[in-house]
């Protein structure tokens, strides 16, 4: 897409913006990358992709080119590139979740991938040089005592499915310190909305600076 065209289309906050029907292709995986621990993902936006996308929200700081269509690809080494934009991030160990919050994360939380969640939410987040100026003690008070980040999530399980990926243990030049994924039946989205309303009204939030709200709908190929 035309870069003037993408400026134009962007809106910030509160406002979203639909955008036109797929074109169709897929993309090309490793080979081996069926058998190889599924840890390193990349988020294709583009004209290609099992994912629509609905509409594309800048919340904070710099935009993203709109684009239509998104895949997700897990390989051993995801570092190629096709779409418009490419980012990636890697799962890794939990930094704050407390044993007994663990247990109860893992009592109702549902996994990916199950038949009826159709639509998704790709959330880029990063974080400002305040926040990772902070000992790990610090960010967990703000995340959990201050802001209730996990109870207030814990309440919208097994509804919403979640990923957390990280950017920052790739390197210091990508774009967004973490990929947020998410998925859901289309009649939860209004649920998954009051989540975030939730969560950005909370102290944890005053430490983003920048965030794109990417809404999806599952499409045929
Ligand atoms: C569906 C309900 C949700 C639950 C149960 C949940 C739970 C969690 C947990 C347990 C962690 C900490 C993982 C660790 O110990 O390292 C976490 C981290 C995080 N979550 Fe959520 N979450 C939910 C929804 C959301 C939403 C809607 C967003 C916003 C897009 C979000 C953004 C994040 C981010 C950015 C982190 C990383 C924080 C950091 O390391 O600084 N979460 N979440």
């Amino acid at each position: 897409m035309p870069h003037g065209k993408a400026r134009r289309l962007l809106v910030r906050c509160a406002q979203r913006i639909p955008v036109t029907k797929p074109l169709d292709a897929s993309l090309p995986t490793a080979p081996g990358a069926a058998s190889a621990p599924r840890r390193l993902f990349r988020f294709e936006g583009g004209n290609a992709g099992p994912w629509t996308v609905r509409h594309m929200q800048v919340c904070k700081g710099e935009a993203l080119p709109l684009v239509d269509r998104l895949a997700v690809h897990s390989e051993p080494v995801p570092w190629g590139s096709a779409g418009a934009w490419t980012l990636r991030g890697i799962t890794s160990n939990e930094r704050y979740v407390e044993r007994v919050e663990r247990s109860a994360l893992v009592e109702r939380q549902e996994g990916l991938g199950r038949p009826g969640s159709t639509h998704a939410a790709l959330i880029p987040i990063r974080k400002t040089a305040a926040w990772w100026a902070l000992t790990q003690d610090e960010r967990r008070n703000v995340f959990e005592a201050q802001s209730r980040h996990i109870a207030i999530g814990m309440d919208y399980l097994p509804a919403i499915a979640r990923r957390l990926h990280h950017c920052r243990d790739l390197g210091a030049d990508e774009p967004f310190d973490f990929l947020t994924w998410f998925e859901y039946a289309p009649e939860d989205e209004k649920s998954f909305d009051a989540l975030l309303r939730a969560l950005r009204a909370s102290p944890e939030w005053a430490y983003v600076d920048r965030e794109i709200d990417i809404r999806l709908q599952l499409s045929s190929m």
